[in-house]
């Protein structure tokens, strides 16, 4: 935010009205102004994929030329539907399934050829529950720590249980756990090595009320520190209370890649559906500007409006129509919400 503050000195003069050097230092200014912001969009991006495609053994094609930047610092929220390719998407890229076509980098680190780079920046929290040891909390996590070679620092380990409300259980067994608190195991073990991208695979499927709170807490407080957050849900409330982007995956392939408040934007929309008493052939001119819909039957006319605007325009329309001597029988409005986008987007794609 702060660096888009130092481009505004370069726009305050108007172009049009500038001559000679002026005019030539301002043209050189923006070209310079725009390699640079080139640089930093791609300074930006922490997690590369491009055109990456999975088929597993089986043939079955799990992920299909996906191309994607994530970029640093965001919350990313991938939404889909069962058997969609979250997970797949997830692990290729956490280098636990090899791509068959197609590469990803993580922070610069190719995921093959540089694997160990790219895997020591990525904390992972499975959406299977793998723990069932006879170990303790404490033991596990600081474990998990040294499996990426970092040196044994109890004060980390200390806070990351704490701020799961893990500290009490330190010492118990993880089997003697219940589900709840055996997923804030997964996610201290996640934790355990500082990294600077999180994934949470389904992370709230089927936990309590308390958990998920925490969850988001904990995930907001990351977001903090700087930490890249991905997760996969297929709860749409949680992206939309969420996510900084959201993108949708159906039947392997991404179909929408947009930032939340943007979607939010388009959320606002409502729609009015006139019932005409008579078929209509076409919208009469005086009405053109309303960017009316009329139903391939001439029975319905449909106006997309935007939800803070809407009295002045329904009231216009309406006299608009009956100047018209356009009468309707009746009306409904509808508001579309995050989830209609979704199924809407996700029903296109079967
Ligand atoms: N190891 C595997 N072998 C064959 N097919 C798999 C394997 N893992 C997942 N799949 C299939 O790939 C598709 C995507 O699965 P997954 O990535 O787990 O989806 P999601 O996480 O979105 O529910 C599903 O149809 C699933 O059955
Ligand atoms: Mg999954």
């Amino acid at each position: 935010m702060k660096r888009l503050s130092m481009t505004t000195s370069l726009t305050r003069k108007d172009p049009n009205t500038m001559c000679g050097n002026d005019l030539k230092l301002f043209v050189r200014r923006r070209a310079a102004n725009r390699a640079g912001s080139a640089i930093f969009d791609r300074m930006q991006v922490i997690i590369s994929v491009s055109n990456l495609s999975k088929s597993y053994a089986s043939g079955f094609e799990a992920l299909s030329n996906v191309t994607l930047d994530i970029r640093r610092g965001e919350i990313f929220a991938l939404l889909g539907p069962n058997g969609a390719g979250k997970t797949t998407l997830i692990s290729t890229i956490c280098g636990l399934v090899r791509p068959s076509t197609g590469r990803v980098t993580v922070g610069g680190h190719d995921i093959i050829t540089d694997f160990r780079a790219a895997r020591a920046l990525i904390g992972l929290v499975p959406q299977e529950l793998t723990t069932d040891s006879f170990e303790s909390v404490w033991a596990t996590v600081s474990f998990s720590r040294g499996l990426f070679g970092k040196p044994p620092d109890p004060a980390h380990i200390e806070k990351v249980l704490k701020s799961l409300s893990l500290w009490d259980k330190r010492k118990s067994r993880i089997m003697t756990l219940s589900g709840g608190m055996k997923r804030r195991v997964l996610i201290a073990k996640a934790l355990s090595h500082e990294p600077r991208i999180l994934f949470l695979d389904e992370p709230t499927a089927g936990v309590d009320v308390e958990l998920r709170q925490d969850m988001w807490a904990l995930v907001r407080d990351l977001r903090e520190t700087g930490v890249t957050i991905i997760l996969t849900t297929h709860y749409i409330e949680e992206a939309e209370e969420m996510a900084d982007r959201i993108g949708v995956i159906s039947k392997g392939r991404l179909i929408l890649v947009e930032d939340k408040v943007e979607l939010m934007r388009k959320l606002g929309k409502k729609q009015l559906a006139l019932h005409l008493d008579q078929r209509l052939e076409q919208i009469p001119a005086a009405l053109a500007h309303y960017g009316l819909v009329l139903s391939d039957d001439g029975h319905e006319l449909i106006y997309t409006y935007d939800a803070k605007k809407e009295h002045a325009g329904i009231l216009a329309l309406l006299r608009g129509l009956d100047e018209a001597g356009i009468a309707f029988r009746d009306l409904n409005t509808s508001q579309s919400s995050l989830e209609d986008i979704f199924v809407s987007l996700v029903k296109e794609e079967q």
